[in-house]
């Protein structure tokens, strides 16, 4: 089994360390896994290769991967636009504000970054079916990325709870699709009992690999600004994504490139909040929600599986969780999409309405260079649109 850049995992909460990837949660104490590095041996080659010119992108970090390059399954993900915000900023009266752009990944959403990882590893370790449970876009990038690599792939979606642009994504590029019925939590608790039986890879965010993938953004932000912000700001559903762009910020810090990390502000809607809401009430652990419900069908998501290290991100980065409404979100969507030319679904807009309500929770100071993560295009949910106009 290759070892990548010589890392390892890790148990999230026992750090019991594992040399073999057959699972993604700890044998010991059952909790989620996540890559490490031995950060003084890569260091020296991942700073060198941050300062070659080329262009930007997931593969251009791939010093500090867990997988090879050569095998790499590649759509040209990552490389995504960070524009500064026209109107809303000065709307706000903030000075600095910034969109990172992951509409324009190849899928259209954030996703790819981490699908073009896990889908290599799935090549490596010799699988031949992957499966994910998805709320729309992971199982568009994930129906993609196996076709490219010429592998089966299994999606399992809430029947009629997904936005019919990703269903279609799915379908075109020949996922067998299972329709389950109950919401993202039940299909991802089958998902992970068909990959238990050994036969399926699971590329879920809980698969650290993913992760990997996902923390490119933070290394694209710090290039493209060419400082570390003081705020990054990013929607939340299971919760994988604000670990990833932390441990991105992290590992910069970890290997002496920068010198600080940014607040991390993660934001859920109101009816499909438990992070939010066990933050609210500064209790340690997150207790699922039955009925998640939201306009921002992409995270609409009860049972979050990558809480501890989402409450983790927001504690050690000294931010905070808040809860955002439909209405909001919504009218953050437009205001993107009009008054910044940016057209995000919903569930990205998120962060987008988290910043009126950070800035009214005084977590914000006006001059604070603050980015929003601008998590997946607005085509793949028209229906929203139809049914706001
Ligand atoms: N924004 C969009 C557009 C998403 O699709 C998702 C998650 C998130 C934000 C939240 O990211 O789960 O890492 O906290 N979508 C998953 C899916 C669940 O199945 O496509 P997270």
């Amino acid at each position: 089994m290759k070892l990548a850049n010589g890392h390892y995992l890790e148990c999230i909460a026992c750090l019991n360390r594992l040399k073999s990837e057959e699972t993604f949660t700890c044998p010991k104490c059952g909790d989620l896994l996540q890559i490490s590095y031995s950060y003084e041996s890569v260091r020296r080659r991942f700073k060198a290769s941050l300062r070659k010119k080329g262009s930007l992108g997931v593969w251009r970090y791939r010093e500090l991967l867990p997988v090879s390059f050569v095998d790499a399954v590649t759509l040209g993900e990552g490389a995504t636009g960070l524009s500064r915000s026209m109107r809303l900023a000065e709307d706000l009266g903030l000075s600095q504000v910034y969109f990172k752009n992951e509409g324009q990944n190849p899928t259209g959403s954030f996703k790819d970054r981490g699908m073009t990882v896990a889908m290599t590893r799935a090549i490596e370790i010799g699988a031949r079916t992957v499966v994910c449970a998805s709320t729309g876009n992971t199982s568009a990038s994930m129906a993609a990325y196996a076709a490219r690599a010429g592998l089966k792939a299994v999606v399992l979606i809430p029947k009629g709870k997904i936005a019919e642009g990703k269903l279609l994504q799915a379908v075109v590029h020949g996922a067998r699709i299972r329709e389950v019925s109950g919401n993202f939590d039940k299909a991802l608790e089958n998902a992970r009992r068909l990959a238990a039986k050994g036969r399926f890879y699971l590329v879920n965010s809980l698969n650290p690999y993913r992760i990997e993938g996902q923390k490119t953004t933070a290394f694209e932000i710090w290039e493209q600004l060419g400082r570390v912000p003081d705020v990054v700001v990013v929607p939340v559903g299971n919760a994988g994504n604000i670990s990833a762009i932390w441990k991105g910020f992290w590992e910069l810090m970890r290997l002496r490139v920068t010198n600080s990390v940014p607040r991390m502000i993660g934001v859920q809607a109101a009816g499909a909040a438990p992070i939010a809401t066990a933050y609210a009430k500064r209790e340690g652990t997150v207790m699922p929600w039955v009925r998640p419900e939201t306009v921002a069908s992409a995270i609409r998501i009860g049972a979050p599986a990558s809480w501890k290290k989402a409450l983790r991100a927001v504690k050690e980065s000294g931010g905070a969780m808040l809860i955002v409404t439909d209405s909001e979100i919504l009218r953050a969507q437009r205001s993107l999409a009009s008054g910044e030319g940016v057209f995000a679904e919903p569930a990205s807009a998120a962060s987008v309405a988290g910043l009126r309500k950070a800035l009214r929770g005084k977590l914000l100071g006006r001059d604070d260079c603050i980015v929003c993560v601008v998590t997946g295009h607005g085509l793949k949910d028209q229906e929203i649109i139809r049914h706001s106009t």
